[in-house]
């Protein structure tokens, strides 16, 4: 699928007609640039820009695109370390080859351009530019030809609605002002029988990154050792930093449950299929899971104990989980 043909004007939804130096809706006539080969599809109107804290939160990720390329720029080098992830690597054996792919908050796109690589076709989006650069010099220096790269703010969609197999944004709504109207927003990408991944830092699962926050700011950083990331041997400087500055220092965070994503699925005409950690007591996830099959459904106290539980169970890393759903 061609760029062309997915992307449409952010501000109306109206058609856009390509000329030399970009793009122009042939509604409303809004401009849009292309600079370093990303088009420039982000809309964010006047009237948010005293309450919304997106400015914030790009202004901040534009300073330290998230996660980085370490010290790596080929495809084998992507591949061996996006597979040493069991999620990633799940995704990229589940996700059948020829389906679509919207990544919104890709940040610099390794989840992209690791997806692309089997010929699927992925439109990796994000409002900060810095970041989609690095994701777009990846790309053209890989020659992956099924990815593309778009500066796109995620309330204000610049693709047709209904126009992907999968839409994934990870680690995203929780640096937004309103988290459900964002995945309200996304959700409408999905086709029907299409499925959507959303992570977030979980209420529980975050304690102790928040307690650390504390300590940091206490002591002005004085205690890095107390997350293993900053001190472990294999992140360059500048991955680490990016890591600090994203746990650490964002302007603005919130945590969410397992229970409350599941309502904003209902309320959005998504079937829950699964979350990771699982929801169930007894259920735990498995290194060959099937990421799209349905699991067994589980009462709402158990879920709770088992959301509880994460505060001893997922604090090793940011307290993150995630959420599969299938659009009815
Ligand atoms: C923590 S990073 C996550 C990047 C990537 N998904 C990952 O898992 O490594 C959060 C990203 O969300 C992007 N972001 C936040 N709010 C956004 C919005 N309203 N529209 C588009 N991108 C947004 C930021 O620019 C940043 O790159
Ligand atoms: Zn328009």
């Amino acid at each position: 699928m061609m760029l062309d043909s997915l992307i449409s004007c952010p501000k109306c939804s109206g058609n856009l007609d390509k000329n030399n130096v970009g793009y122009i809706c042939n509604q409303c006539n809004q401009k849009y640039d292309i600079e370093d080969g990303i088009v420039k599809l982000f809309y964010f109107p006047e009237f948010e820009k005293d309450t919304n804290v997106t400015e914030k939160i790009k202004s901040f990720y534009e300073k330290t695109p998230f996660p980085n390329y370490d010290d790596f720029d080929n495809i084998a080098q992507l591949m061996e370390k996006s597979r040493k992830g069991v999620f990633v690597k799940l995704l990229d054996e589940q996700i059948p080859f020829n389906s679509s792919i919207i990544e919104c908050g890709c940040g610099t796109g390794q989840l992209s351009n690791f997806l692309s690589i089997s010929n699927r076709t992925v439109l990796g989006t994000d409002m900060c530019l810095n970041s989609l650069r690095l994701a777009n010099e990846f790309k053209i220096k890989n020659e992956l030809n099924t990815v593309n790269f778009i500066q796109m703010n995620l309330f204000y969609p610049a693709v047709k609605e209904k126009s992907f197999d999968v839409v994934i944004s990870n680690g995203v709504l929780h640096h937004t002002s309103d988290p459900f109207l964002g995945f309200k927003t996304i959700s409408t990408l999905v086709k029907p029988g299409g499925h959507i991944l959303i992570g977030l830092y979980h209420k529980y699962g975050r304690i102790y990154t928040n307690i650390r926050q504390f300590i940091f700011n206490m002591t002005k950083d004085s205690f890095k050792f107390l997350d293993k990331r900053l001190i472990a041997d294999e992140a360059n400087e500048s991955r680490k930093n990016a890591w600090f500055q994203d746990q650490y220092k964002n302007p603005h965070e919130s945590k969410h449950t397992i229970a409350e994503v599941m309502q904003w699925f209902n309320t959005c005409g998504f079937q829950f299929i699964k979350s990771i950690p699982k929801d169930g007591i007894y259920e735990s996830f498995s290194e060959d899971e099937r990421l799209f099959e349905s699991d067994e459904s589980v009462g709402s106290f158990e879920r709770y104990i088992k959301e509880l539980s994460m505060i001893f169970t997922n604090s090793k890393d940011s307290g993150f989980f995630i959420m599969i759903g299938k659009k009815i």
